[in-house]
């Protein structure tokens, strides 16, 4: 191995085109491929920015050339040599470099590598745990380092966007107490206070509502935030939030704001100009029309309400979930009458696991019969008052699904989205951003027995409900909002509580007692004694929001160092076990085996 000497690298490797001809240059970066031409070895040279081909004729330099011959892929290499046009016919369109290649006359060895244990030059399928192992060998494949790429332009973009408009960027606490977003705690023990335990942030959420207590206005962080919750492509343990608080302000502002974010964000990273304002969308119309609150509205396929039309039908299942207070619910697949006894099967099975005891379907023939095993149950005037509301024609494929509002709306939610990706109706490129609005405040837990914040419990009410607080708490809607692009929740946040009476009759409702909300949330609950101004804010989903943008289906493709899907790091074996000593320094007594 060599050292880099004196040669001074003067070029990235996407930088040489043929106006730099007969110039004479130095090049560093990793063989990517090298091929050998009848005597000629040909490498190519890759870096973060591009790939240059770089060239060793034994004929001009053979001891060069003899030397070229050891080299492997992903060895490290520095070459000295001259700009030249490449040969009629020998060109690369898809390069940037591709008119050119460099005559070398000086290579340097600068370190070698083993055979990575995956190609970095070939789309070949790689075990997701293997590329996470060697996770900066995977780094150094393009469209991964394209990401970061993208995610860092993403993150300059709203800085500045925020900077402009009076933001300043505040540090919160890392050890903390806990903030309730409704997820587990990391906890992490204090070993000068023994028995006590710190807990990573949630989210920033009540530092950001002090922030604004202490009069700075306008707050931002681009923040981790940590949660122990269940994993899914969408999740991770820590994930990155893009967090902001404003003072004196209402929904209206922070609509403006987080659009304006939104654009600049399109803007820098995929040089898109999003059409603001963003369409809007209350809880309910999301539950009735999408049956979630995180529509993706980039197609149809909209649920349509039967219950009225099917509550007297001859269809027991129908008329009993109807008596039952329950609902029918269906989707019009247009055009979808082809589909086989077998895709209906796996369409079953599949509403199945989310709960519909089965799935009713209705082919409509050329006239408009029906060929379907319901059909006898209905008459004709049931049969036409369905077909009408759901605009059926000839050719359309009917769902059904009756049972509780909460399984129709799982099951037909996600059979919309199996019908919307067998039908290829999610376009990738096309960007469909919703506001939704008017969420319920709280939400009964059955198993706890009480309500529990849908947002988080310091979300004012409206003002118009507040009526509503203590004799119907169902009923009262809160002053949140999400923020939805194609299906998938990017962003959320809501106008906060800032009079001290508000949150103790919240607090109230949600069966938080005086004294469990003075050991919690004391310091919260003096602040807004001591001066809080209205305020709102809200957090987008980094992690999520370059997944959108960047085309991929998780999250961990857009963050360098991710955790899999049982929260571990393949590469650093974390989460990892500790000695006996630094449990007891941290006065931890356990009681599993620590080194089975
Ligand atoms: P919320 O809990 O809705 O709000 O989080 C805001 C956004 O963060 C993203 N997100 C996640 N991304 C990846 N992995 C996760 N485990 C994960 N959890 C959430 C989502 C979500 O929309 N303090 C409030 C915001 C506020 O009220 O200002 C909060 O944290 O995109
Ligand atoms: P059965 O009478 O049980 O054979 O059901 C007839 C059809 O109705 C089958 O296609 C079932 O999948 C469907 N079905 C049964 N229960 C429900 C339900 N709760 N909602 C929608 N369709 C159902």
């Amino acid at each position: 191995m060599e050292s880099m000497g004196k040669l001074k690298r003067t070029h990235y490797l996407n930088q040489l085109t043929i106006a730099d001809k007969g110039r004479e240059v130095v090049l560093m970066g990793w063989v990517l491929r090298r091929r050998d031409h009848g005597g000629v070895i040909f490498i190519d040279l890759r870096d973060r920015y591009g790939i240059t081909q770089v060239v060793f004729n034994p004929e001009v330099n053979p001891e060069v050339h003899a030397k070229a011959h050891g080299l492997r892929s992903e060895w490290v290499i520095a070459v000295r040599g001259t700009v030249s046009p490449r040969p009629e016919g020998m060109t690369n369109e898809k390069l940037v470099t591709g008119e050119i290649e460099v005559m070398v006359d000086e290579l340097k060895i600068l370190n070698q590598s083993r055979t990575p244990p995956f190609p970095l030059d070939e789309d070949v399928e790689v075990s997701e745990n293997l590329r996470l192992k060697y996770r900066y060998l995977d780094l150094r494949k393009p469209e991964m380092a394209a990401n970061l790429i993208m995610r860092h332009k993403a993150c300059q973009a709203a800085r500045s966007f925020l900077n402009d408009r009076s933001f300043l960027e505040i540090e919160t606490p890392v050890l903390t107490r806990s903030t309730p977003e409704g997820a587990r705690d990391y906890l992490v023990p204090s070993r000068v206070n023994p028995g006590r335990f710190y807990a990573l942030p949630q989210s920033p959420q009540l530092f950001k509502q002090l922030l604004m207590v202490a009069g700075m206005d306008r707050y931002y962080q681009i923040v981790k935030c940590f949660r122990d919750e269940d994993l899914r492509a969408d999740r991770q343990p820590e994930f990155t939030q893009i967090d902001m608080e404003m003072s004196f302000v209402d929904e209206e502002d922070m609509f403006e704001t987080g659009e304006g974010l939104m654009r600049s964000l399109f803007a820098a990273t995929r040089g898109i100009d999003i059409k603001t304002p963003f369409a809007r969308m209350t809880y309910d119309e999301a539950m009735a029309r999408y049956g979630t609150d995180r529509p993706d509205t980039r197609f149809g396929l909209e649920l349509v309400d039967l219950t009225g039309t099917v509550k007297d039908c001859g269809f027991k299942v129908f008329r009993d979930v109807a008596d039952k207070g329950g609902m029918i619910k269906s989707i019009n697949a247009r055009g979808c009458a082809g589909f086989s006894r077998k895709d209906l099967d796996v369409l079953t099975e599949y509403v199945g696991n989310f709960g519909a005891k089965g799935l009713a379907w209705v082919k409509v023939k050329e006239g408009g019969e029906w060929q379907s095993p319901i059909a006898k149950f209905f008459t004709d005037e049931e049969r036409a008052a369905m077909a009408e509301k759901l605009g059926a024609e000839p050719g359309d494929l009917l769902f059904f699904v009756a049972d509780r509002p909460q399984v129709v709306h799982a099951a037909l939610a996600e059979l919309r989205l199996e019908l919307g990706r067998r039908l290829g109706m999610m376009k990738e490129d096309e960007f469909n951003l919703v506001w939704i609005t008017g969420f319920p405040l709280l939400e009964y837990d059955h198993e706890e027995k009480r309500h529990t914040a849908v947002h988080h419990p310091f979300t004012a009410p409206r003002e118009e409900d507040m009526d509503l607080l203590e004799s119907d708490p169902g009923r009262v809607r809160s002053r949140a909002y999400d923020l939805v692009m194609n299906g998938i929740e990017i962003g959320g946040g809501s106008i906060r509580i800032h009079r001290k009476d508000m949150q103790d009759r919240v607090f109230r409702v949600l069966g938080i007692g005086e004294e469990e909300a003075r050991e919690k949330f004391s310091f919260l609950l003096e602040a807004l004694e001591l001066g809080a101004p209205p305020h709102g804010g809200m957090a987008f989903g980094l992690d999520r929001l370059m997944m959108l943008l960047c085309g991929r289906d998780t999250i961990r493709d857009v963050i360098a160092f991710p955790k899999t899907q049982k929260a571990s790091c393949p590469m650093t074996e974390a989460p990892s076990s500790v000695s006996r000593r630094q449990l007891t320094e941290l006065s931890l007594r356990p009681d599993w085996d620590l080194n089975p």
